[in-house]
């Protein structure tokens, strides 16, 4: 059965990466619900996609370069969309309290924004934060930074892990083969532009594409039997899914 990720939470009506986008997700029977991870000035750990928070709130800058409190301060949104004063940008730990308090039993899976800004040691911090909740459910780490997923597998041994790709290169094939990493999750764009890679993908396996939003692509993963797909548009995945 092809798993049908919510990413960022299910935002179509609330801002992503938020508390309510993440009991929306939850409201809608996603599988799994996806989540980004950046850190704060002050070392929190906090829920939000870009490494600056103009998009998604009324506030500028950038994460490190704010304390948590400054950036609770602003109210945020999806881009371009009403603002909403009473939703914060969330902590890891908000998250992680609020998933203990739901019962949560599917699957959190983290992106680890390490692609693009170093935090140093964030891999630890991760594992620690889990650890303080022991977690009943199952956890996913994916990046696009495959020293990261590096640190997770020397970490955590038995944790899955999945790396993040625009295509699916030698590079990352090797890396799998090698067990660096379980699942390989590739942009969908890629993927289906590129007849040969896609039939690779379908016959070897373990592949969740992102970000799988247009009804004839749901379709077409879903009847191939990929392992799971990442989208925003939650419901009609859901749907779908239950329909083939
Ligand atoms: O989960 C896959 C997807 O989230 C990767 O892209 O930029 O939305 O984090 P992005
Ligand atoms: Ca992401």
């Amino acid at each position: 059965m092809t798993e049908v990720i919510a990413h960022r939470g299910f935002h179509n009506h609330v801002p992503e990466n938020t508390l309510p986008a993440f009991a929306s997700a939850l409201a809608t029977n996603a599988d799994a619900i996806e989540i980004d991870l950046h850190r704060t000035k002050d070392g929190h750990l906090v829920i939000i996609h870009d490494e600056i928070i103009d998009r998604t709130t009324n506030g500028h800058g950038f994460v490190k370069a704010l304390t948590l409190a400054q950036i609770q301060t602003y109210a945020t949104r999806n881009t371009n969309g009403p603002l909403f004063y009473d939703v914060q940008v969330p902590t890891f730990r908000d998250l992680l309290t609020y998933l203990a308090e739901k019962n949560f039993t599917r699957t959190l899976v983290i992106e680890v924004k390490t692609d693009k800004l170093n935090y140093p040691g964030i891999e630890q911090e991760i594992l620690d934060t889990l650890a303080e909740f022991d977690p009943q459910y199952s956890v996913i780490f994916q990046s696009f930074n495959l020293n990261t997923l590096h640190t997770f597998r020397e970490l955590a041994p038995t944790a899955e892990i999945a790396a993040l790709t625009f295509i699916i290169t030698p590079k990352v094939l090797m890396g799998r083969r090698r067990g660096d990493f379980d699942y390989i999750h590739p942009d969908i764009t890629k993927l289906k532009s590129i007849p040969l890679m896609y039939a690779l993908a379908k016959r070897i396996g373990h592949i969740r594409p992102w970000n799988v939003d247009q009804y004839a692509d749901q379709q077409r993963l879903i009847r191939d039997g990929f392992a799971g797909l990442i989208t925003n548009e939650v419901q009609k995945a859901l749907a779908l899914r239950d329909s083939i």
